[in-house]
């Protein structure tokens, strides 16, 4: 079996982007922290209500909660993840280990990239409700304005959190807490780091390099 893939890196450093055409083409299972929290609120469950304004407001939700939904929703015997969004601070990469990885490979690659270009990605984003497709406005507009490429949806959303003042408080709140998780894969000899500041397609192939 690959070894289970945890991506580090800032809001808007590409980590869904890449996770995707890692899920695509060399057939690993995404699971996204962010995404199983977005799917409670629009479920509205109860644990949706609790997060909601956290998460519009861009800060973290409570670590416990966080690791109970991720172990209710990936099965390591199952195949290789991509754990994308978890962990967020030191606490969370050690019960990540302790609870989930347990003694699997696993590897970190962390999207580096300097944080002043992150807000114009971000409320440039957009994301097909349908499919999931994530475009961007400036880097990577759908073919027809408000048509999926991939799936012809017209339901192309832009994230709550997306917006400049959100955007701000998730930057950071990523520079007061990404050091220690670092230092922590670092120490394990577990980390890669990738330039995330170039092209989709060549994240990729540095991706994909570290992988191998
Ligand atoms: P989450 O959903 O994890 O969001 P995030 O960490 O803020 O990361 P993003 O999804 O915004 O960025 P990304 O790196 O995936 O970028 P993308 O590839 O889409 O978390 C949201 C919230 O949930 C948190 O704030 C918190 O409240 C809560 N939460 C989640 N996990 C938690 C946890 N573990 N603990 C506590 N709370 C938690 O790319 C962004 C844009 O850039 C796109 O438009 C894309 O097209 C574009 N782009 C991507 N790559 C490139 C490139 N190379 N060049 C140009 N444009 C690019």
């Amino acid at each position: 079996m690959k070894a289970q893939l945890i991506l580090l890196g800032a809001p808007g450093s590409g980590k869904g982007t890449q996770a995707a055409r890692l899920v695509s083409d060399l057939g690993y299972k995404h699971i996204s922290t962010g995404d199983l929290l977005r799917n409670e609120i629009a479920k509205e469950s109860e644990l949706g209500k609790k997060v909601q304004g956290i998460m519009t407001r861009g800060e973290l939700v409570d670590d416990t909660t966080v690791l109970e939904l991720l172990n209710a929703n990936c099965d390591l015997t199952s195949g290789s993840y991509i754990f994308d969004g978890f962990p967020r601070n030191l606490d969370q990469a050690k019960a990540l280990d302790l609870e989930v990885i347990k003694d699997v490979a696993h590897k970190a690659i962390y999207f580096d990239i300097d944080l002043d270009i992150l807000a114009e990605r971000l409320v440039n984003r957009r994301t097909c409700g349908d499919c999931g497709e994530i475009y961007n406005l400036l880097f990577k507009a759908p073919k027809a304005k408000g048509v999926c490429d991939k799936c012809s949806g017209t339901n192309l959303n832009q994230r709550k959190d997306d917006n400049e003042e959100s955007v701000k408080t998730r930057l950071g709140v990523f520079k007061s807490t990404i050091d220690p998780v670092l230092s922590y894969y670092e120490e394990k000899g577990a980390l890669k780091r990738v330039k995330a500041s170039a092209t989709s397609a060549e994240v990729f192939e540095e991706v994909k390099n570290t992988v191998k």
